[in-house]
């Protein structure tokens, strides 16, 4: 676990215990579980049966790795700790009750549109308590490149009525976590030249016609740090096609690419303002998104509390949802 993932899953794990205790909780469902860190501290370090579940194979297969190696650790296996490779939706809530006492479903980073999955999911099932901390909003159903609005926000009535959508652009944003800036500024000064590389990029393609206007930044997919050496660089990677070969079949040239970059360099300050400005809204919309998840549970009848989790500088998605029935 990097020292992050330490915080958020020491604080939870605590958090999670005292309402199981208080809750008289007999089993805890670890929902999108991963490598199963939440599910072993539960179960290991507060003695609570743990199912966890995650769709990936590759995640479970690694958390019962884990488990195993726990297990030779502290010389005891503390069974039941199950581990499940079902992709979980609100159609199969179960409407029976696994535990003979009550039960809880719990997720840690439970990303893009798993949180809300997992809200409704607990709605419809019997299980009396749900603590959720989503995070990467921008995987709420949506490919990169489209330029609609995200079908899964919102999911209460109130913000329904009231006619609140993201776009891509907005979801992409919420992640943002201007917050730490201030102690991470390699990291964010580094940011704002990636963003002007990427706008440099666009408009040099517009300029020789490989895209229009209007058309959204081709996928880049994600790039080594080497890539972003210098302009060239990242845009020799970054095209769809890239290389010199293909750039040499196209109307930008790679000769082309200084000539751009010194023409429009003195324009990165002026993007970094803007940058920050649009970045500085992030909080805004993560509050929506969360106020959404907060007000459904409350149309349908829960008990709503949100929690500060940890810091916001060591771990930016730091805010619980926490209900009961
Ligand atoms: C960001 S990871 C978080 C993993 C873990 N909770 C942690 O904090 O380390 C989200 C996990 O949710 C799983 N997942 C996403 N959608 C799911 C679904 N509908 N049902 C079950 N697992 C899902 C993914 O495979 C992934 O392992």
């Amino acid at each position: 676990m990097n020292p992050k993932k330490v915080v958020e899953v020491e604080h939870l794990a605590y958090f999670i215990s005292q309402l199981a205790r208080r809750e008289e909780v007999g089993l805890i469902a670890d929902l999108g579980a991963g490598q199963g860190y939440l599910s072993r501290t539960l179960v290991y370090q507060y003695d609570h049966p743990v199912l966890a579940i995650d769709s990936n194979q590759i995640q479970t297969c690694g958390a019962e790795r884990q488990l195993q190696r726990t297990e030779k650790f502290v010389n005891k296996t503390k069974k039941p700790l199950s581990a499940s490779g079902d992709q979980i939706s609100p159609g199969d809530a179960p409407t029976n009750s696994p535990a003979p006492q009550p039960w809880l479903v719990c997720g840690l980073h439970a990303c893009g549109n798993l949180s809300n999955v997992m809200l409704k999911w607990f709605v419809k099932s019997t299980a009396k308590c749900v603590v959720n901390v989503g995070c990467c909003y921008n995987m709420m159903g949506l490919t990169e490149g489209t330029i609609s609005y995200c079908p899964f926000f919102p999911i209460s009535q109130e913000l329904t009525h009231k006619g609140a959508t993201l776009s891509v652009n907005a979801l992409k944003l919420a992640c943002q976590a201007p917050t730490r800036w201030a102690d991470q500024t390699t990291t964010a000064i580094g940011n704002f030249e990636r963003h002007y590389f990427r706008a440099l990029l666009h408009y040099a393609m517009v300029d020789r016609g490989l895209v229009q206007p209007n058309d959204p930044f081709p996928v880049v997919g994600r790039l080594s740090k080497t890539a972003f050496a210098n302009f060239s660089t990242y845009a020799q990677r970054a095209l769809p096609h890239h290389g010199p070969a293909q750039l040499s079949n196209s109307p930008l040239k790679v000769g082309d690419l200084a000539y751009y970059d010194t023409k429009l360099r003195p324009q990165a300050a002026r993007m970094a303002i803007v940058w920050t400005l649009k970045a500085l809204l992030s909080p805004c919309i993560e509050s929506l998104i969360i106020l959404d998840r907060c007000l459904y549970l409350v149309e349908q009848g829960c008990q709503v509390d949100l929690v500060p989790l940890v810091d916001p500088n060591v771990s930016p998605r730091n805010i619980v949802i926490m209900a009961t029935k």
